[in-house]
């Protein structure tokens, strides 16, 4: 793990600042830094372990079980493929399947060129217009493998 930079040393003593006196407060701490950053970097973990007495390993693992936390920032487009049951019901695994293969990316990676960041999630409340995805946010329902090629030249054109 490579020595935090100014920032990166800023945002964890601000989060432990502001969580400081909660009971287990390492979650919202690293809610707060990837809101920051946009991610936890590994650089982060020294500085959080050292301030709320854990082992690097702690954090560490903390971070590694939660698919929600990022090693590394973003792209542009985060697109979250709904893996959970409806969806799976509905044939989401072609529409993961069509995405993988148009962006060059596997689940949990970013294109090349840093515009978009494959995710899966498991359920988006929007079971009923399976399969799901959202991007940036936005929900978007009945996504087959066509609907994704068109969402995807969507993202290619705004550049
Ligand atoms: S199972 Fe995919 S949105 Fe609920």
């Amino acid at each position: 793990m490579s020595e935090p930079d100014d920032k990166v040393r800023r945002v964890v003593a601000g989060a432990v600042q502001r969580h400081a006196g909660e009971n287990g407060p390492l979650l919202e701490i690293l809610h707060a830094v990837q809101n920051e950053l946009g991610c936890v970097p590994g650089e982060a973990i020294a500085p959080l372990a050292d301030a709320l007495n854990l082992s690097r390993a702690e954090v560490h693992g903390v971070v590694s079980f939660y698919h929600h936390f990022r090693a590394a920032a973003p792209g542009r487009y985060v697109v979250q493929l709904c893996r959970a049951e409806a969806c799976q019901s509905m044939n989401a695994q072609a529409t993961e399947t069509r995405a993988r293969e148009l962006l060059g990316v596997d689940m949990g990676s970013t294109t090349a060129d840093g515009r978009v960041t494959l995710e899966a999630v498991y359920c988006l409340g929007n079971c009923a217009c399976a399969p799901s995805i959202m991007v940036n946010g936005e929900l978007h329902g009945r996504v087959t493998p066509e609907r994704f090629a068109e969402l995807a030249a969507e993202w290619g054109q705004r550049s």
